[in-house]
C-alpha cells in the first residue's frame, strides 16, 4: 500500500479537493447557467442542493475512498460489496466522458489567453470561426491534455498536491482582482441585481434539472473523484469539517465568479443585461467585446489574466478527472503510474475528438442528436455533457447516498467519520448525514434522475 503514495497534509487534500471541485464549472458554467436559468432563482437553488443534498453525497465518498484506500471501484470490492463496483465503473466512464469534453473547452481557454496577449478582442464577433478551426483549437486541447497528464504522472503529493497549492491561492487572487474593477465600472449595479434579487417566476423543471446537475459537476460529485481523492487522506484528518471547506470553497468561488461577470454585462450592456442567456459561449463572447471596452495595453492585461486564472482552475479539474480512472489501472491492472497516465490521457483525447469536430466543422457532429419533441438539433459535447454532467453525476450521487445508508450501513460510515473528528458521534450534523444518505439524497436525488431523464431525452416534463 505504501507505494500507493498520499497528501502529505490535511491542507494539501483541501487545496487538490477544492482544485477538483473549482474549474471551468464555476467560472465558465455557472454564470452562463445563471444567465440562461433567469438569475438569482437558479442561484437559490442551486445552493440548496450544494448544501441539503450534495454536502452528505462529498462526505459519503471521502469515507468510501479513505476507508478502503482503493480506487473509485476497488473501494466497493473492499468493503465486500462486488456487485456495487458497477457504481465506480460509472463513475471511471463518467470522469472519462466528462474530461473529453472539457478538454476541448478547457483548450479554447488556453488559446484565448494568446488572443488576448495580442489584444484581438475582435475575436468576439470570430468565436465561432475560432472553435471551427479544428486543427488549432485541436493542437491548444493536446498540450492541455499533455499538461494535465504530466501533473498526474507526478503522484500524489509531488504532482497533484504541488500544482494545486500554487494555482489555487493564485486564482482566488486573480478573480478577486478582477470582482474589484468589474465592481466599478458603470451601470455594474444592473448586473449585481439581476444576478442577487431572485424572481422566482423563471423557475420550471429545466431550471431545476440544470442546478442539480450544475451542483453536482461543480462539486465534482457521483462519479468517485472524491472516493478516489479521499483514499490518500490521512487517518487523522477530519473528513466532514474538511468536505464543508471544499463545498464552502467551490460554492463560493461560483458565487465570486457570477459576481465578476454579472456586473461586466451590466456595464457593457449599459444596464439592459440582454444577452446573459447566451449560453456556453458567454464567457467566450461577452467578456473580450468587455476587455476591448477597456481596450489597449490595460485590456489585454486584464484579459490575459483572466483566460490564464480559466487555465489554472480547469488544470486542478482535469487533473482530478484523469487521476480517476488512471488509479483504477494502477491498483487493479498493475500497470506502471506513468505509463497508464499517458495511456488514457491520448485515449481521452481521442474520444473528445468529436466534441472538438461538433462546433460546426463537422456538419454530423454539430447536429448530432435531436431529442423526442426537441425544436432543433443538440451538438455531440452539449449530448456528452447532458449524459454526463446532468444525468450520470447524479445517478451516482443517489446510488452512492442509498448504498451508504443500506447496503455499507451507517453505523460504518459513522465509524469511518468519527476517526479524526472526536465530537462526530451524537452530534446534530452525524443525525442529519445519516437520515440524509439514506432517505433524503437517495430519494430526492432519484426521482429528479427520473424527471431529467424524461424531460431531456423524451420531451415529456412532468414539473
Ligand atoms: N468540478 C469541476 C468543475 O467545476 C469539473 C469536475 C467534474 C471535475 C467531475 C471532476 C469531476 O469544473
Amino acid at each position: 500500500m505504501a507505494n500507493r503514495g498520499g497528501f502529505s497534509s490535511k491542507l494539501g487534500f483541501i487545496m487538490a479537493a477544492a482544485g477538483s471541485a473549482v474549474g471551468l464549472g464555476n467560472i465558465w458554467g455557472f454564470p452562463y447557467e445563471v444567465g440562461q436559468g433567469g438569475g438569482a432563482a437558479f442561484v437559490v437553488i442551486y445552493l440548496l442542493f450544494c448544501f441539503i443534498l450534495c454536502f452528505p453525497v462529498m462526505v459519503t465518498e471521502i469515507a468510501i475512498g479513505r476507508k478502503s484506500q482503493k480506487n473509485a471501484v476497488g473501494a466497493f470490492d473492499y468493503l465486500g460489496f462486488k456487485k456495487w463496483n458497477i457504481v465506480g465503473k460509472m463513475g471511471i466512464l463518467c470522469g472519462v466522458l466528462i474530461l473529453s469534453f472539457y478538454n476541448v473547452i478547457a483548450g479554447w481557454a488556453f488559446g484565448y489567453i494568446f488572443e488576448m496577449a495580442v489584444g484581438n478582442f475582435d475575436i468576439a464577433n470570430h468565436f465561432s470561426e475560432f472553435i471551427v478551426d479544428v486543427f488549432k483549437v485541436g493542437a491548444y486541447g493536446f498540450v492541455f491534455m499533455a499538461t494535465t497528464a504530466y501533473v498526474v504522472s507526478k503522484g500524489i503529493s509531488g504532482g497533484i498536491e504541488k500544482a494545486a497549492k500554487l494555482l489555487m491561492p493564485t486564482l482566488l487572487f486573480l478573480i478577486v482582482s478582477l470582482v474589484i474593477y468589474s465592481l466599478t465600472l458603470e451601470n455594474a449595479m444592473a448586473g449585481v441585481k439581476f444576478y442577487l434579487v431572485p424572481d422566482f417566476s423563471e423557475l420550471n423543471g429545466k431550471v431545476i434539472y440544470n442546478a442539480m446537475g450544475q451542483a453536482f459537476f461543480s462539486l465534482s460529485l457521483g462519479m468517485g473523484a472524491l472516493i478516489t481523492y479521499g483514499s490518500y487522506v490521512g487517518k487523522n484528518d477530519n473528513i466532514v469539517s474538511s468536505a464543508a471547506l471544499i463545498t464552502l470553497t467551490d460554492v463560493g468561488i461560483a458565487l465570486i465568479a457570477g459576481l465578476m461577470i454579472f456586473p461586466l454585462i451590466g456595464y457593457m450592456t449599459e444596464g439592459a443585461m440582454t444577452d446573459v442567456g447566451r449560453g456556453p459561449a458567454l464567457i467566450f463572447v461577452t467578456l473580450p467585446q468587455i476587455f476591448g471596452t477597456i481596450g489597449g495595453t490595460l485590456g489585454a492585461v486584464v484579459g490575459t489574466t483572466f483566460f490564464i486564472l480559466l487555465c489554472f482552475a480547469a488544470l486542478t479539474s482535469t487533473v482530478s478527472l484523469l487521476e480517476v480512472p488512471v488509479s483504477y489501472i494502477v491498483d487493479e491492472k498493475n500497470i506502471k503510474r506513468s505509463k497508464a497516465v499517458w495511456l488514457v490521457a491520448g485515449l481521452i483525447y481521442l474520444i473528445g475528438i468529436p466534441s472538438l469536430l461538433g462546433n460546426g466543422y463537422s456538419e454530423f457532429f454539430s447536429n448530432f442528436i435531436t431529442y423526442v419533441g426537441a425544436e432543433s438539433a443538440t451538438d455531440f459535447l452539449s449530448f456528452v455533457g447532458h449524459v454526463a454532467n446532468d444525468t450520470l453525476l447524479p445517478l451516482g450521487g443517489c446510488l452512492i447516498a442509498f448504498f451508504a445508508g443500506h447496503v455499507w450501513k451507517k453505523a460504518n460510515l459513522d465509524e469511518e467519520l468519527a476517526q479524526g473528528a472526536p465530537g462526530y458521534k451524537g452530534s446534530f450534523i452525524q443525525k442529519y448525514l445519516n437520515f440524509a444518505v439514506s432517505y433524503l439524497s437517495p430519494i430526492v436525488l432519484g426521482t429528479l434522475f427520473v424527471l431529467t431523464v424524461l424531460g431531456t431525452f423524451f420531451g415529456i416534463n412532468l414539473i
